[in-house]
């Protein structure tokens, strides 16, 4: 055999260390489950300065031995790696360890914690439809079935109706993600639901989004729609009310429909049938009718300013829509296609929502 020359070996070996580095990134997701697992975030927090290795194996529930110091040692590496630690002297000899904005955003009473959302989508309940990809793209299957489906044999809401802690724990992430979502949304960008007198959040979960909206908008009248399941148990307020349905059937009437991260769970037939619906249930453009779409737009690649990161990170949205629901992460023209499609007449992109956007759809 003759042996390549210095450029294919050294093409060769990169070559392998890029299949390591992919067929690895679960590690990256499994260290930060452990970390969140054993509290660390909210050690360290508590701490209330740098914490040092020996310290932090001291606080945890673990024995503290030369093996535990090592195994929390190379975890804390990983992670500090990964961006959720920081590292800083703490004196002549040692150094400590501090939160960053993404371990911050892990500490379980923290009122936008995405602790919940790491928990579930990490589940192997979440990881195991991942098995049956490739069997499901090979079977011949319809527009109902997903890998999910295929691994739990049933959708993922139908899933959820069944199973009330996985039902109570899917609605627990979504509210994380809408309460640090709507805060922003508040704080940036208020003009958008300015001026309602009535506004529907369809797929609402458990009203997280229409308290906040409530609240900033006292004259408005909110309602939440969504499965029985989901709404069972919700108590309404002064100006929000909990209705339970199916969008697919029936939207109750107002001013203006909130979408939040429902039609990427949907194919775009499925998606033509919600907007359809969402028309029929608000006044016209002159009348200040409209929907709200606040739901991923896939940035361009090509374009040169595009964050290579955030990028990768819309296009593991996207799989995961595949995965677990019937759905898909969309571009600009995906998008302008499902609005004209439904019969809409205009929309307008408002992208300041880091990965995801605002899409104000008029009739
Ligand atoms: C991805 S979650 C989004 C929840 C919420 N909008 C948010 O962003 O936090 C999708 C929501 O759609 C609801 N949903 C699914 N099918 C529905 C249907 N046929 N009618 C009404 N709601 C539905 C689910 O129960 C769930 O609350």
């Amino acid at each position: 055999m003759t042996l390549p020359n210095d450029n294919m070996t050294r093409e060769m070996l990169a070559a392998q260390a890029h299949i390591w580095n992919h067929t690895f990134s679960y590690v990256k997701s499994m260290s930060l489950k452990c970390a969140i697992q054993l509290g660390i975030p909210d050690i360290i927090h508590s701490h209330g300065r740098a914490m040092t290795l020996p310290d932090l194996v001291d606080a945890l529930p673990i024995n503290n031995n030369a093996k535990t110091l090592d195994y929390i040692f190379r975890l804390m590496r990983i992670l500090i790696h990964g961006g959720f630690f920081n590292q800083i002297k703490v004196n002549d000899t040692e150094e400590g360890y501090l939160l960053t904005p993404a371990s911050c955003l892990l500490l379980k009473d923290e009122p936008l914690s995405q602790v919940a959302f790491v928990q579930m989508e990490l589940d192997p309940n979440f990881i195991d439809p991942w098995h049956s990809l490739s069997k499901w793209i090979r079977s011949d299957n319809d527009d109902s079935s997903t890998p999910f489906a295929i691994a739990h044999g049933k959708s993922l809401f139908e899933y959820d109706e069944r199973q009330p802690n996985i039902n109570r724990q899917f609605n627990e992430i979504m509210a994380s993600d809408s309460r640090l979502l709507i805060s922003v949304v508040i704080k940036n960008c208020r003009g958008v639901f300015e001026g309602l007198k009535s506004f529907v959040d369809v797929g609402g979960g458990i009203g997280i989004v229409a308290k906040v909206i409530a609240d900033a908008f006292l004259d408005m009248n909110c309602i939440v729609f969504d499965l029985p399941h989901v709404i069972e148990g919700c108590e309404g307020s002064k100006n929000i009310i909990y209705v339970g349905g199916d969008m697919f059937k029936f939207i109750p009437y107002a001013d203006a429909i909130l979408l939040k991260w429902i039609l990427h769970d949907w194919s775009d037939e499925k998606c033509i049938k919600i907007l359809k619906k969402c028309k029929d249930a608000i006044p016209s453009k002159e009348k200040g009718g409209k929907v709200i779409i606040i739901d991923m737009v896939l940035m361009d690649h090509n374009l040169e300013n595009v964050d290579d990161k955030s990028y990768e990170t819309q296009l593991f949205f996207d799989m995961l829509m595949m995965v677990h629901v019937s759905g898909k992460e969309r571009n600009q023209q995906d998008w302008a296609k499902l609005i004209s499609g439904a019969g809409f007449s205009d929309y307008n992109i408002i992208p300041i929502l880091g990965l995801r956007s605002i899409i104000d759809v008029f009739p």
